[in-house]
């Protein structure tokens, strides 16, 4: 929808020359409005007819990070957020984005051992960070245990939450090897599912728990 179609008299009042809509971040207006090109800043004026400006570009800034094991180093906007950096710019789709208002956990990644919702966190700010995405679990072609409990047990049907089950899971484990079923949906409770029940997850988190501990 473009903001021609769009009626703001209800965010904007006054009588200055010019209406003002910055697009600066997508979570504005809960997502209702999406713009075709993220780099451009439309001027409603008083007439309603829309004039479209190409902003001022961003400075860039130069981020080393270390993805599974692997050194990157790129160039990127300030504003990007690191489920972007993760996925357009290095390129590891197995991450997902589910709500992008940090509400979902689909994008759960590791940060220098934390599980992180990276649609709340700017590429920037992991500038020098460690981060492992589902993609580093497997070792040597072997499933995780975690990965492994999600197969044994149908921890998933459709799969979109399930990498950020699993890493949110990853984190859980790491603190308490033993957890007990409420331990476990205590953890997880940040990540949603829509199609299991949760049931078969918790399952797979306690199959995973037993494997690791052998
Ligand atoms: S996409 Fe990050 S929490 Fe939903
Ligand atoms: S398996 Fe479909 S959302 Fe969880």
């Amino acid at each position: 929808m473009l903001p021609s179609e769009i009626n703001l008299s209800p965010i904007f009042s006054g009588d200055n020359s010019f209406r003002f809509f910055v697009a600066v971040k997508k979570r504005f207006c809960y997502n209702a409005i999406q713009f075709k090109e993220r780099s451009q800043i439309f001027v409603r004026s008083l007439e309603g007819q829309d004039v479209q400006k190409e902003a001022t570009p961003l400075a860039k800034k130069v981020i080393h990070t270390t993805i599974n094991g692997e050194a990157h180093t790129h160039e990127v906007e300030p504003r990007m957020l690191l489920i972007h950096y993760i996925r357009d710019v290095v390129g590891l789709t197995g991450s997902h984005i589910g709500c992008e208002t940090s509400l979902c956990g689909a994008c759960t990644v590791s940060v220098n051992g934390q599980a992180v919702k990276s649609c709340t966190m700017l590429a920037v700010q992991a500038d020098g960070a460690e981060i492992t995405t589902i993609e580093g679990l497997a070792q040597n072609g072997d499933l995780h245990p975690i990965q492994e409990g999600f197969w044994e047990r149908h921890g998933l049907q459709c799969g979109f939450c399930t990498p950020g089950m699993i890493m949110a899971a990853h984190q859980l484990l790491a603190r308490n090897s033993n957890p007990t079923e409420e331990e476990i949906r205590h953890g997880l409770e940040g990540n949603l599912c829509r199609c299991t029940g949760y049931q078969h997850i918790v399952e797979a988190v306690q199959y995973a728990a037993g494997k690791m501990q052998g």
